[in-house]
């Protein structure tokens, strides 16, 4: 009998390891001879700890468990929630960058390829570089952290490059409120990313990749450091990949914590040990990223990515999704909402049947106010606009993006002034300091809502102002991007701005 008990932080933080703990006493206590695999979470958080037994075939689920259930656990007499499979918050998605996930064993490079792991780097092994980019490009992947950008481009970019030294970088600093998809992906399936680095570098012709993950996520670095050990230890990494591709090797830097460092020239900064300050563009890290050298920096849904489209082909990939938005996302459902948690679907669900019917509508029972995708610097999505469906040209049409496919839901008793505050407090306190219109305009924007709340109506346009100073002079996406929130709920709240909120509450 196999029992998988995830070792998630999410499912941690919600009592995992005494439930091991417990599973490991009692059967011990009973002579019960059973394995215990410390998985990844299946995704459904409000679930967890999401216990799964495997015996005689089948893999029935139950959750939420308590070290307190184990006995019936054990004597089978705890309800169950049947296969996970057949929950309908998992049954609806499209799972392929996370198919894995939950599934396997995080801790064994044996079972990663029982599941399919590493085909699509077996098949790249054989194929041209050319061959590959332009596999890349016909799958549509573009860059999973939020921008969006054609990763078939960026990886050609690196590719043509010439110099003595190229590299491949994952950004792992996964900084976007309500967003653990990165987390999730790297606690519950490293060797994806893994996978998806090697074919990288073999592509491209780098010989070193980092992954450079936050300090917050104590655990993936556990998980991360064991599985590239496990691989390179395989030859997986090393001289020579799996014994004919080239050499590739790859290490984990942790970041000391610092939102801005999610930027990618700050990130290389951090990584070469100096202050993590945002370099300007042009030059693109692509022709002159860390030490100087030509680098892919990619997120890790984007890399995690890879090795499906190599292994079920670009055709398959690019089948699902939605006008430029090719295949699908790994959306992270947060906030007040009655089930939160990751779902993977092909692009162009619309925002509303994500909300009120995947994610069950508010916690709270309240009606849904306005729900803000894509991090802290993304845009308040009143329920007027539920209708648009997730997909980047689609979300950017209506003022909003979806960035790192974060979703928060805010019940009807959000304070929106106060949200729209606390994005200009959010910069001035993340900011870099590298350029005027975001150190010095996020404090002013804090000041300017404060004369709105106060009722001086001459600030709102000053308000206006400011955002629009900062959307187009500020350097990166920091301080670029703050007035998503702030005028999105200036203009989808305008009632509750000045004192009439005061009157109104
Ligand atoms: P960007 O649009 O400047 O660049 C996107 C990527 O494409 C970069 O890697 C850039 O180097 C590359 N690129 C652009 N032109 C290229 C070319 N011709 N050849 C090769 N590569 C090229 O966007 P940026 O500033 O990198 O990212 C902004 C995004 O980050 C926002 O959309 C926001 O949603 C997201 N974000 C994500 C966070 C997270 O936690 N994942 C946190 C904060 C922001
Ligand atoms: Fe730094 Fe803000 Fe300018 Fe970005 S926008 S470079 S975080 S000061």
């Amino acid at each position: 009998m196999k029992i998988y008990v995830p070792r998630d932080a999410a499912a941690k933080a919600l009592g995992a390891d005494e439930v091991a703990e417990a599973v490991a006493r009692e059967a011990e206590a009973r002579g019960m001879s059973l394995q215990i695999v410390r998985n990844g979470s299946r995704g459904m958080v409000w679930l967890e700890p999401l216990v799964e037994v495997e015996a005689s075939g089948r893999r029935l689920a139950y959750g939420p468990v308590q070290a307190s259930d184990v006995p019936a656990l054990l004597d089978g007499t705890l309800d169950s929630l049947g296969a996970v499979e057949d929950i309908p918050f998992f049954a609806r998605q499209t799972r392929l960058t996370f198919a894995r996930v939950g599934l396997n064993d995080p801790h064994s490079l044996d079972d990663y390829k029982a599941h399919g792991g590493l085909a699509g780097l077996r098949r790249v092994l054989d194929m041209r570089g050319e061959a590959v980019i332009d596999e890349l490009k016909a799958s549509g992947l573009r860059g999973r952290g939020g921008a969006g950008f054609p990763a078939g481009i960026k990886w050609d970019t690196v590719r043509m490059a010439h110099a003595d030294r190229k590299y491949i970088v994952c950004n792992a600093d996964e900084g976007d409120s309500g967003t653990f998809a990165d987390r999730m992906l790297m606690e519950g399936d490293p060797f994806c990313l893994i996978e998806g680095m090697v074919i990288a570098g073999v592509t491209v012709g780098a010989t070193k990749g980092f992954v450079y993950l936050r300090s917050e996520y104590p655990d993936a670095i556990e998980v991360m450091t064991e599985a590239v050990e496990l691989a390179r230890a395989a030859g997986l990494l090393g001289d020579a990949v799996l014994g004919t591709g080239p050499a590739f090797d790859m290490e984990i830097r942790v970041g000391a914590g610092a939102y801005v460092c999610g930027e990618e020239t700050s990130l290389l900064n951090s990584l070469e040990g100096k202050r993590g300050v945002v370099r300007a563009k042009p030059p693109l890290p692509a022709l002159e990223g860390l030490f100087g050298k030509p680098t892919v920096v990619n997120n890790v849904l984007t890399l995690a990515t890879v090795p499906v489209i190599f292994e079920k082909g670009a055709e398959h990939y690019a089948s699902f999704g939605l006008g430029r938005s090719k295949g699908t996302m790994p959306i992270q459902i947060a906030g007040n909402v009655a089930r939160g948690g990751l779902f993977e679907t092909a692009f162009g669900m619309p925002l509303g049947e994500l909300v009120n019917d995947v994610a069950g509508g508010t916690a709270s029972g309240r009606p849904v106010k306005a729900v803000q995708v894509g991090g802290p610097l993304g845009a308040y999505m009143p329920t007027s606009k539920f209708d648009t469906p997730f997909g980047y040209e689609e979300f950017d049409g209506q003022g909003g993006l979806i960035g790192h496919a974060g979703v928060v839901v805010f019940d009807d008793s959000a304070d929106m002034a106060g949200l729209a505050r606390f994005a200009m407090e959010f910069c001035a306190v993340e900011s870099c300091g590298k350029c005027t219109p975001c150190r010095i305009g996020a404090v002013r924007g804090v000041e300017t809502i404060d004369r709105i709340a106060a009722g001086d109506a001459a600030a709102v346009p000053l308000l206006e102002d400011l955002c629009e100073t900062m959307r187009d002079g500020s350097l990166c996406a920091l301080g670029g991007f703050t007035p998503y929130p702030v005028l999105s709920a200036l203009r989808g709240f305008p009632e509750e701005f000045g004192p009439a909120r005061d009157a109104a509450e």
